[in-house]
């Protein structure tokens, strides 16, 4: 129990690190929080104009989940899902921003590289597909995370998938704001700047 703890801490600490924070204040843009909806993933980077720095930002944020899932994994299967739960919420309740994070979506496609490339295939094939037909950013997201679940079941995966319901519904949760907006017609779409 003490090794899952562990497990748990490690995917938290590589999952809190903000990268969107880190690399708009490297490149002197100030203070991500401060423009569009104020989220620190890379679609806000990318309402800086930035797109180099919006890539980075899905790269870095995708890839210290990741991280925390195969490392995690040389301990054992477990481990894994362990480290993949700490990983998303380091993300979404980072200490060092007064647990104030991300909404997930880049974290979550990095876990399910580490936990199950095939369905972060498909989860990426989805949401480019909702992306090229709507622009929204939001609700490609919701839809490809709500679709997971259900893609990990029928890919004989049903204890990942029994995990991946408490993340989706935590990114669910994350987007209330923008549900609110997607319902009210004023979402801003990809590449608007805000
Ligand atoms: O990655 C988060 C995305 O789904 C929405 O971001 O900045 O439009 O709230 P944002």
């Amino acid at each position: 129990l003490l090794h899952l703890l562990a497990a748990l801490i490690f995917g938290y600490l590589l999952g809190s690190i903000p990268f969107g924070l880190i690399f708009t204040r490297m490149a002197g843009l100030g203070d991500v929080r401060k423009i569009g909806s104020g989220n620190i993933g890379a679609t806000n980077v990318l309402r800086t104009g930035r797109k180099g720095l919006a890539a980075a930002t899905l790269l870095g944020d995708a890839l210290k989940g990741t991280a925390a899932v195969l490392i995690a994994a040389q301990w054992g299967p477990q481990f894994a899902t362990v480290a993949a739960l700490g990983a998303f919420m380091g993300h979404l309740f980072p200490v060092w921003l007064k647990f104030r994070g991300g909404k997930g979506v880049a974290t979550f496609i990095g876990v399910l590289i580490g936990l199950k490339p095939l369905a972060a295939l498909i989860f990426v094939l989805i949401w480019i597909g909702i992306a090229f037909a709507t622009r929204y950013s939001s609700l490609s997201a919701l839809v490809a995370s709500a679709a997971t679940p259900v893609v990990l079941w029928l890919l004989g995966e049903p204890g990942m998938a029994g995990t991946t319901i408490i993340l989706v519904a935590l990114l669910w949760w994350k987007h209330s704001q923008n549900i609110s907006r997607l319902l009210a017609g004023t979402e801003g779409k990809i590449g608007q700047k805000g």
